[in-house]
């Protein structure tokens, strides 16, 4: 079964839809570790009352940046996964970092990518007056928030939404993609040629996923 390490910086809720698709069996992984680079994480004491091995790596407390780094990588590696999850990690990784995970790190960003990359995107798709958003899972690589997207999820912009509705909508898909995501390199599906992300047995649309109106 392949080992993964999730890393958070909050709330946690990506975290608990892998958690909640793992107990179902819809996820067939070990979810090894959750590590966070804030101490205070809520997500953290749901993994703990999960059973799942929990560490807090505070980033104020590296000299800088790539030292915080290094050290995330070594907690990493402890747990010998085969996959990295960021789920709501909020640090930028630097190239090293990246470089090292090459094809086994995992982000979920909330925009349809390649739109609206980096803070505030659900903000900035109501100012741009978009009528679809939504969410992106994509492997990383040392550019912020862009990397060969493995699946997305649209939702539509409604003209009565404010930021909290949108974004509620958009995480709801998030937790839908997510473990589906995971599930298919848990599976070995993915295959990355040229940059673009095949998923064996999807060509045939499955791949996007239209959710339902609003109200
Ligand atoms: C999610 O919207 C995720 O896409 C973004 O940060 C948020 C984290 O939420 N990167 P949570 O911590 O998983 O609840």
């Amino acid at each position: 079964m392949k080992r993964v390490v999730i890393l958070i910086s909050g709330r946690g809720s990506n975290m608990e839809a892998l958690i909640a698709a793992r107990d179902a069996g819809k996820l067939p992984v070990a979810i090894v570790a959750v590590i966070s680079n804030r101490p205070d994480a809520r997500g953290l004491e749901t993994a703990a009352r999960a059973g799942i091995a929990s560490e807090a790596l505070d980033h104020k407390t590296f000299a800088g940046r790539a030292a915080f780094d290094a050290a995330l990588a070594e907690c990493i590696d402890r747990y010998a996964p085969d996959l990295v999850v960021l789920a709501g990690f909020m640090r930028i990784l630097g190239e090293d970092f990246v470089r090292h995970y090459e094809g086994r790190l995992l982000n979920i960003h909330p925009s349809l990518l390649p739109a609206f990359p980096g803070l505030h995107t659900h903000q900035r798709a109501l100012e741009e007056g978009v009528r679809v958003h939504g969410c992106t899972v994509h492997f990383v690589t040392p550019a912020l928030d862009h990397g060969p997207i493995i699946l997305q999820a649209a939702v539509p912009v409604l003209d009565t939404d404010s930021e909290e509705t949108l974004a509620a909508r958009v995480l709801a898909q998030e937790h839908v993609i997510y473990p589906q995501a995971v599930r298919w390199f848990a599976e070995g599906r993915l295959q990355l040629l040229d940059g673009r992300v095949r998923v064996a047995s999807a060509g045939d649309g499955t791949a996007v996923l239209i959710a339902p109106g609003g109200d």
